[in-house]
């Protein structure tokens, strides 16, 4: 291998590692912006925020077992209205379905 080849191989083998961390990075930046002011940096939705808007305690296993990755989605999508009040906003337009298939990953990674 020539320098210039192997500076080639040693760029793209850089990128791959990189990639999944961007990727991390992203998920936890849209977490902290748009969901830890209710739920938490930990998702225990132990803030000022979340204790008034009512949100529940995302590393309770058994919560989240109540729902399926798919529900969740969709719950992202759509937001949560009881009896009429807004509860959490619908993040359908805010992030793409590709941040919030990543958020529904991470909210998981709560989960005890
Ligand atoms: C304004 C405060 C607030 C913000 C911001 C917020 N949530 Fe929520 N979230 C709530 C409340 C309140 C509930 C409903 C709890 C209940 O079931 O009564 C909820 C419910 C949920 C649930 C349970 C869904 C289900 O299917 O029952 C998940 C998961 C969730 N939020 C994740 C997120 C994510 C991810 C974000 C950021 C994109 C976010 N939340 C932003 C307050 C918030």
């Amino acid at each position: 291998m020539n320098s210039k080849q192997t500076l080639i191989v040693t760029t793209v083998t850089f990128l791959l590692a990189a990639a999944p961390s961007l990727l991390a990075a992203d998920v936890a930046e849209n977490w902290t912006k748009n969901c830890g002011s209710c739920h938490g940096a930990d998702g225990t939705g132990k803030t000022k925020a979340g204790r008034m808007a009512g949100a529940k305690d995302l590393t309770d296993g058994a919560y989240q077992k109540q729902f399926t990755d798919e529900q969740m989605l969709q719950r992202l999508k759509d937001g949560v209205t009881d009896k009429g009040k807004e509860k959490m906003k619908p993040y359908k337009g805010v992030l793409s379905d590709d941040e919030l298939k990543a958020l529904v990953a991470k909210v998981r990674t709560f989960a005890k």
